[in-house]
C-alpha cells in the first residue's frame, strides 16, 4: 500500500523553517505544525486542521485568540490612521488606556500607582523595576527565589533561577541572592522565616536588598503557589529591611488566578509591580511597570526605548479592561472555571498518583519527571491539545488555556488530558500505544 497521503500537508510542511530560522526556536519543535487562523480557544493549522489550545500564548492570550470586540476597535484605529508608532508622545490611544486603566483598576482596588511604559516584553519591565529599586534604594544586591522566572534579558535572568536558561548569559549573572520559595523545604520550614533570619543576621553574609522580587505564582517555574500568609511576612522583611517589594504578576496577572491582579486578596500593597503578557489583551508586545509615586523617580528617558508603549495594544487593552473588567462578572466566571479545572485535575492525577498544583487558571499536574510528561503533550498534541509543561525538571503539565474558553471546550480538552495520562501512565494496550 502507498504511503502517500493522497492530500499532502501543508501544515506538516517545516523545510523553511528548519533551512533559515535560528537554532533557538522552541516551542515550534512541540507542535512541528504552521499554524493560520485562531478564535478563542481554538487554533487551526494552515490544513484547516483546529487544535485547542490550553497554552494560551504562555498566558499572553487570557481573552483568547482574536477577541472580536478588540480587533475591531484595533481595525477601526488602523483604518482610520491611528498613530502606530509614536515614541512615548502623548496619544488618543494612550491617554484613553490610562484614563481606562485608573477609572476600572486602580481606583476600585484603591490603589495609587504610576504606570511606566518599558519596551514590550515583560524582561524589560522587570529590568526597569529592579534598576528602579537599586535608584531608590541606593543598594545593588535584590532577591530572588528558586524556581523564578522573570525573563532572559541580563538583569532578569540575573534573578531567573533556572540554570539552562542562566547558562545561555555565558557571563556574570551579578546582583542578585537568591532565597528559598514558599514550601522550597516542604512542610515545616517557613522559607520566609530564614529570609528573616539571614536579613537580621549582620554576618550572614546577605547584603541588605534594594528588592524582593517575587512571583505569587511561580509559572515557568512549576506552578509553585505562595500563600498569602507568606507574601505578607516577605512585605514585612522588605519594610523592616528598607528594600521594595516588586510583585512579577507577568504570568499570574491580568485574571489568571481569578482577580485581576494574582496578589489583590493577600493583603500586600508591593512597591512595583510588572505586568505583560495579557496585558494587551489580544497578544500583542506590551509591558508595563506600576510605581508607588513615591519611588517614581526615573528622570525623563533615564530608562527609555524606542519602543515604550505600543498604540494599536492601547486600543486593545482599554477594550479588555472594559469588556472584562468593568464588573465581576468575568472575575466570578473565571474563578468558577478554575474550580472546575481544579477537580477534573485532581481527579486525573488521583488516578495515577500524582498531584496537582497551581492556582485560579494556572494549574497543572506534576507527573513526577520530565520524560513522563513530555509523553503526556505529544499524546495530547496528536489528539489536537496544545499543551506544554513547566518546572525544574518540565514534570508539570500545565494548563493554560484562555479564560475565555467555553466550559465544553475545557472539558473536551481535559478529555484529551485524561487520555493522554491514562495512555501514557496507564497499563495495557494504550500505554504501549503512546510509548
Ligand atoms: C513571571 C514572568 N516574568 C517575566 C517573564 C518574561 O517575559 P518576556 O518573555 O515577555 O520577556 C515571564 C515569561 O514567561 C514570566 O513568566
Amino acid at each position: 500500500m502507498s504511503t502517500t497521503p493522497l492530500h499532502p500537508s501543508k501544515a506538516a510542511d517545516t523545510a523553511t523553517f528548519d533551512r533559515v530560522e535560528s537554532q533557538v526556536r522552541s516551542y515550534c519543535r512541540s507542535f512541528p505544525r504552521k499554524f493560520g487562523r485562531a478564535e478563542n480557544a481554538t487554533i487551526f493549522d494552515v490544513d484547516g486542521r483546529a487544535h485547542i489550545d490550553f497554552l494560551a500564548g504562555c498566558s499572553s492570550l487570557n481573552y483568547g485568540h482574536n477577541d472580536p470586540d478588540m480587533r475591531a476597535a484595533l481595525v477601526d484605529y488602523i483604518t482610520e490612521g491611528g498613530i502606530a508608532h509614536g515614541l512615548d508622545m502623548h496619544t488618543d490611544a494612550k491617554e484613553r488606556f490610562l484614563a481606562t486603566f485608573e477609572e476600572k483598576i486602580l481606583k476600585p482596588r484603591g490603589m495609587d500607582y504610576r504606570l511606566m511604559f518599558t519596551g514590550p516584553t515583560g524582561a524589560n519591565a522587570v529590568e526597569a523595576a529592579l534598576k528602579l529599586a537599586r535608584k531608590v534604594t541606593g543598594r545593588h544586591k535584590t532577591v530572588a527565589f528558586t524556581h523564578g522566572f522573570h525573563g532572559v534579558t541580563m538583569g532578569a535572568l540575573a534573578s531567573t533561577a533556572n540554570s539552562y536558561h542562566r547558562g545561555g548569559a555565558s557571563s556574570e549573572l551579578a546582583g542578585v541572592d537568591r532565597a528559598p520559595y514558599d514550601g522550597y523545604f516542604g512542610d515545616g520550614i517557613d522559607a520566609a522565616d530564614m529570609l528573616a533570619q539571614m536579613l537580621d543576621d549582620p554576618s550572614s553574609g546577605f547584603d541588605k536588598p534594594a528588592a524582593i522580587l517575587v512571583e505569587p505564582v511561580q509559572g515557568e517555574g512549576g506552578l509553585n503557589v505562595a500563600s498569602a500568609e507568606w507574601m505578607r511576612k516577605l512585605e514585612a522583611i522588605a519594610r523592616k529591611h528598607g528594600a521594595l517589594l516588586i510583585v512579577d504578576d507577568i504570568q499570574a496577572g491580568c485574571g489568571r488566578t481569578g482577580t485581576f491582579f494574582s496578589f489583590e486578596e493577600m493583603g500586600i500593597s508591593p512597591d512595583i509591580v510588572t505586568l505583560a503578557k495579557s496585558l494587551s489583551g489580544m497578544g500583542l508586545p506590551f509591558a508595563m511597570v506600576m510605581i508607588k509615586p513615591e519611588h517614581d523617580i526615573f528622570g525623563p528617558a533615564e530608562h527609555n526605548g524606542t519602543f515604550r508603549g505600543n498604540n494599536h495594544a492601547f486600543v486593545t487593552a482599554r477594550v479588555a479592561i472594559e469588556k472584562f473588567w468593568s464588573d465581576d462578572a468575568f472575575q466570578k466566571e473565571v474563578q468558577a472555571k478554575g474550580d472546575h479545572l481544579a477537580a477534573r485535575l485532581e481527579t486525573i492525577a488521583d488516578a495515577h498518583g500524582f498531584s496537582t498544583k497551581g492556582r485560579g487558571m494556572m494549574r497543572g499536574i506534576d507527573a513526577g519527571d520530565g520524560e513522563t510528561a513530555g509523553k503526556v503533550c505529544r499524546a495530547c498534541f496528536e489528539e489536537g491539545l496544545i499543551i506544554e509543561t513547566s518546572g525544574a525538571h518540565d514534570e508539570v503539565v500545565k494548563v493554560l488555556c484562555p479564560l475565555t474558553i467555553p466550559r465544553a471546550q475545557l472539558d473536551a480538552g481535559l478529555d484529551i488530558v485524561e487520555r493522554a495520562f491514562a495512555a501514557v501512565c496507564g497499563k495495557g494496550e494504550a500505554r504501549d500505544a503512546a510509548e
